[in-house]
């Protein structure tokens, strides 16, 4: 029965092995409680040289030939384990993959080539398995061509692709895919593949990461071209929550942050949250901590925020930012930083110590997002009583209960407009000068239960949907 069970994820991002997103989170930890609930579960990963450097891996299968015109046209197989657990990790090892520093590449063209080269082994891989996996989970664009590589080699396995992130799609030319999967099949007249597309297309079961991000995606606004594609496959689209690591994320057990805390000692977080100020050199006051912990990026909508500073530079708080990503956006906020020292100081680092200081001494947590298939800083933020503060779109809007609300747990606003976030953020700043509002505000957030429990169940219910 086990081994029926078993369940293959294929995807380009694990943590702690290689994290640049929120996939990696999920990929590093969907497994864990899935095995916790009986199912046999594997993971195939690209073996990226940062990989190398961090984790030791054993060679399992030497010189597995790839039917491809590239050269060379054969990979070879690295074995390791899901650190604490038995869950075996396949590290798919070529030149496309293994020979590069980086996990993702400025020029597309790059990225597609390695995703194809890495979908071409994964399937090759599955299919020389001797026992077969009762279903292979993909996730995102890196490896949604499984699906159609199945098809080609008549491999019947079912398959379920997660959609983390509809906004990067893998689109690459037919030529170019052809010389690396040299039958693929052509189904449109534009002369390019999009691989989101073709994985939406023939995959089994297609989820993403929020009920309500499963519906926005049906939209025009939200859809990024594919919402017509989805749309057809209405039937088999699901939204399951993520959830988040809760043995890692935990306030009472976590050793990067100054001093451990729970729900009945929330005196402890406010020290937490003076000397998070004193490291940071800010005024160790009692106004309230705005945080932030993000990449920079567009969807993120931190250019709301960095608009809105400004204006409500009059009212009592005190901010800090952690995240890197575009130079435009890392800029404002190190001007902003700039001209205003006492108030606002912007960490321009990837610094997952840090962000646990910052979850632990943050007041409130702001996430401006434009579209958030999930999101998982809210989940966090709220284990550790930061009330968030976001933008009602995708898993924030599945994630927050809005004040005033009676079983609030945070703040929602709903125009991506830096007018609508100015007025949450003095909304917000209102309530917490009420002490006691505060502090039952924070105990519901820190109540709420983001675990993987429940939506590792609903992933294994549509596993058994497809295993018969
Ligand atoms: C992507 C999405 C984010 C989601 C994460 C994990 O990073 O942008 O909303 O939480 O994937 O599914």
């Amino acid at each position: 029965m086990t081994i029926k069970q078993r369940v293959i994820f294929v995807a380009a991002e694990c943590s702690p092995l290689v994290k640049v997103g929120g996939l990696a989170d999920v990929v590093g930890s969907l497994p864990l409680a899935l095995r916790k609930n009986g199912i046999e579960i594997e993971i195939i990963l690209p073996y990226y040289k940062q990989i190398k450097k961090i984790k030791t891996a054993k060679l399992w299968r030497k010189n597995i030939s790839l039917n491809t015109k590239i050269k060379p046209n054969k990979f070879s197989v690295y074995q390791t384990f899901l650190p604490n657990s038995n869950i075996k990790i396949h590290l798919i090892k070529h030149p496309q993959i293994s020979s590069v520093g980086q996990i993702y590449f400025d020029k597309p063209n790059l990225n597609q080539q390695r995703f194809a080269v890495f979908s071409l082994a994964a399937a090759t891989l599955i299919n020389k398995l001797k026992t077969k996996p009762g279903v292979v989970h993909l996730h995102d664009w890196h490896s949604a061509l499984i699906p159609t590589l199945f098809e080609l080699e008549q491999i019947s396995i079912p398959t379920i692709l997660t959609i983390h992130n509809l906004s990067s799609q893998g689109v690459w030319s037919i030529k170019k895919v052809r010389k690396i999967i040299p039958n693929f099949p052509i189904s449109n007249s534009r002369g390019s593949i999009n691989f989101l597309a073709e994985g939406i297309k023939k995959a089994n079961i297609i989820t993403t990461v929020s009920p309500s991000y499963a519906k926005e995606i049906l939209t025009p606004k939200y859809g990024f071209g594919l919402d017509k594609i989805l749309k057809r496959r209405k039937n088999n689209l699901y939204g399951i929550i993520n959830g988040i690591d809760y043995q890692y994320f935990n306030p009472v057990t976590d050793n990067k942050i100054f001093n451990n805390y729970s729900i009945n000692n929330l005196n402890k977080k406010q020290t937490n949250t003076l000397l998070l100020k004193r490291e940071l050199g800010l005024q160790e006051n009692s106004a309230p901590l705005l945080g932030v912990v993000s990449r920079l990026f567009p969807q993120k909508g931190l250019d709301l925020l960095a608009e809105t500073l400004p204006q409500i530079i009059k009212y009592d708080w005190q901010f800090v930012l952690l995240g890197t990503g575009q130079k435009n956006l890392e800029n404002k906020f190190k001007k902003l930083a700039k001209s205003y020292p006492q108030k606002i100081k912007a960490i321009i680092d990837f610094d997952p110590a840090l962000a646990q200081k910052i979850y632990a001494g943050s007041d409130i947590f702001i996430i401006p997002s434009r579209f958030e298939p999930c999101g998982l800083t809210q989940m966090i933020a709220m284990r550790y009583g930061a009330v968030p503060l976001a933008r009602a779109t995708g898993g924030l809007k599945d994630t927050i209960v809005p004040h005033p609300a009676k079983n609030s747990t945070g703040f929602l606003f709903h125009k991506p407009s830096s007018t609508a976030l100015r007025l949450a953020i003095v909304k917000s700043l209102k309530v917490f000068n009420n002490k006691t509002n505060w502090r039952n505000l924070q105990k519901r957030a820190m109540q709420q239960d983001f675990s993987w429990n429940k939506p590792a169940q609903s992933y294994i219910k549509l596993y058994k949907q497809l295993i018969k």
